[in-house]
């Protein structure tokens, strides 16, 4: 069976917890959603680039799972931010509410059919709030980034993205995970899965 992605949800030095947060998709997922403590997993990591340090005023922009890189972003830095927490329906919030009880971190949740929040897409919940933003840090279904990225390119606002491309080595020696850019296709394993929003080319 070949190695799954997953994103750092959370990661404590001191104690060398770490923390993933897995939405059961298939086969690999139910399988550790089923797995016991005395179950043996195999880890590799971490791999790959993660997000910059976010200045004061950005945007973090989670579709569904892809909340998981950006709790632990959000964590990194107690400058004020706000997190637009976007899913298609209030049962699709799989991250706790007071895990993201944070220092300068201001919470909008949304939905699409808005039966928890407000009522919009993450890019139509993120058109109202770019004006002036620092930065904005996004993950989530590529339609979603695909959005963002042109919501930032419109407002001159930079933006990160950070993909989430099938995978199996995980290591760069596969070649299964390329993502086409501005520099030539490149490995989301290995030269991301972060990448600058104007250098991926979203379709
Ligand atoms: C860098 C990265 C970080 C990720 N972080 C998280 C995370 O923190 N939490 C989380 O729940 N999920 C995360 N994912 C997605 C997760 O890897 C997939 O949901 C998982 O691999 C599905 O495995 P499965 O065996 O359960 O599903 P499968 O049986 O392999 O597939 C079931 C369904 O999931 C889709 N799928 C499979 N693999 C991926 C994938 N890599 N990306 C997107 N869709 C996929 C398939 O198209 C299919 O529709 C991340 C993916 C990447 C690339
Ligand atoms: S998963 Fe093998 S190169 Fe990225």
């Amino acid at each position: 069976m070949l190695p799954r992605p997953f994103s750092i949800y959370k990661a404590d030095p001191l104690t060398g917890e770490l923390v993933l947060l897995i939405e059961i998709k298939g086969r690999g997922t139910a399988l550790l959603a089923g797995s016991s403590p005395a179950d043996k997993i195999e880890l590799l990591g971490p791999l790959g680039s993660g997000f910059p340090t976010p200045p004061a005023g950005s945007l973090l922009v989670a579709g569904g799972a892809g909340i998981a890189p950006l709790v632990f972003l959000a964590s990194s830095t107690e400058v004020p931010q706000t997190l637009l927490y976007c899913a298609r329906t209030a049962g699709l919030f799989a991250c706790p509410r007071r895990d993201l009880d944070m220092p300068g971190l201001s919470i909008v949740e949304a939905t699409d059919d808005g039966s928890r929040g407000e009522k919009g897409t993450a890019a139509a919940v993120l058109s109202r709030r770019i004006e002036g933003a620092g930065a904005v840090f996004a993950c989530g279904p590529r339609p979603m980034l695909a959005a963002v990225k042109e919501i930032c390119r419109q407002a001159g606002v930079k933006a990160w993205l950070s993909l989430e491309e099938r995978m199996a080595c995980g290591i760069g020696a596969c070649v299964g995970c390329v993502v086409a850019t501005t520099g030539g296709y490149k490995r989301v394993c290995r030269d991301g899965p972060v990448f600058p929003a104007e250098e991926v080319i979203l379709k």
